[in-house]
């Protein structure tokens, strides 16, 4: 039976590293004769510039058709000043709101070979395995109201709405759980209780799951403690679930400490399973079309792609491996160069992830 998987390269870097992992997919089609089939559509910038909008609904049609989404990144400086309303960002935002992406699953996992491209000391961070579930369909950045408004004394306000239904958060927490279940059996549900009402709720929530699985061991812990905890003592964590912006903010801190953002793929999931998957970094426009980001984390996404949405365990497995090989011959892009090691492109190191494979 064919899959049908959707490219959206977007903006910046997104081209350039999407094409590496294009290669590699290519590559494992063939070798394990897995029937992947390809469609290519434009998001943020991109579609900007051709259709005046940062994601038409033809495309997102076209996404619904399709078993797998594969994402470079979007946006950039040429689109800074544009209405707000189409940004390119809305177009990342509204695949994600429109497909019902709720479950961002975002790991942070420390390759032992770069443990010296980390910020923090080797003890702290080697053997780091964390998994950040964060919400990625409500909170603060659908919530309604929303705008800029001008008041009775001519002030402009901006104003934003942070709320969760009970339903949203049952089902993210469910998520966490079952994630949890099979690693470490351990979830840190991360909020803002002392101070705001919507995650006082998400804590309650939280609290009446926890009985349904008995085997896994809930913790709660307030937002600023946990960005303290992640850079003190990360490795006390397994799974960590929250909402969609404190989900944004913990999980670029957790990427850092595995060397480099460039690193950590992701993926988003809906309830049949359908999911888009991308790097967690962004589309890096200070480095873009020099040929030097770093491939790795879409490489990985695509093979977190085969794995949860395609069940093709086989070919996830020897892309991982593959990435390990390259990094045991001291190849590095430059965002996770250390002294001793071998410095490549963007194009180099998908070479060698090929080579690998
Ligand atoms: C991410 C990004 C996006 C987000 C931006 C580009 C809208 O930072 O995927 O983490 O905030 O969700
Ligand atoms: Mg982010």
């Amino acid at each position: 039976m064919s899959k049908k998987i959707m490219i959206l390269p977007g903006d910046g870097i997104g081209p350039e590293i999407v094409t590496q992992a294009q290669r590699v997919l290519d590559a494992v089609n063939e070798k394990f004769s897995l029937n992947l089939s390809f469609v290519e559509e434009l998001i943020g910038g991109a579609s900007i510039d051709k259709h005046g909008e940062p994601l038409t609904d033809a495309a997102v049609e076209n996404a619904r058709s399709c078993d797998a989404i594969l994402l470079g990144a979007v946006g950039g400086p040429k689109w800074d000043t544009i209405d707000r309303a189409i940004r390119p960002e809305r177009g990342l935002l509204k695949i994600r709101s429109q497909l019902g992406l709720y479950a961002n699953l975002r790991p942070a996992l420390l390759y032992p070979q770069l443990v010296e491209a980390s910020s923090l000391k080797p003890e702290v961070v080697s053997g780091l395995d964390i998994l950040i579930v964060r919400e990625l369909t409500g909170g603060i950045y659908f919530g309604e109201p929303r705008g800029i408004r001008t008041l009775d004394n001519g002030e402009r306000e901006g104003f934003n709405t942070y709320k969760y239904s009970e339903s949203e958060i049952e089902r993210i927490g469910r998520t966490a759980f079952e994630m949890a279940r099979k690693r470490g059996k351990k979830v840190c549900s991360v909020d803002k209780a002392n101070v705001l009402e919507a995650t006082i709720l998400w804590r309650e929530v939280m609290d009446r799951l926890a009985p349904e699985y008995p085997d896994v061991e809930l913790s709660h812990m307030y937002v600023d403690n946990a960005a303290m905890q992640l850079v003190r003592a990360p490795k006390q964590f397994d799974v960590m679930v929250t909402g969609n912006m404190f989900g944004d903010i913990l999980s670029d801190a957790a990427a850092m400490l595995t060397g480099s953002i460039g690193m950590l793929p992701s993926a988003s999931l809906n309830q049949s399973g359908q999911g888009m998957y991308e790097p967690c970094h962004g589309s890096a426009p200070d480095i873009a079309g020099q040929g030097i980001a770093n491939p790795l984390a879409t490489i990985l996404s695509a093979s977190m792609m085969l794995r949860y949405s395609l069940g093709m365990n086989e070919a996830a497995d020897a892309i991982e491996k593959a990435v390990g090989k390259v990094l045991d011959q001291g190849l590095r892009t430059a965002d996770i160069a250390t002294g001793g090691t071998t410095k490549v492109s963007t194009s180099a190191m998908g070479d060698a992830v090929l080579a690998a494979l």
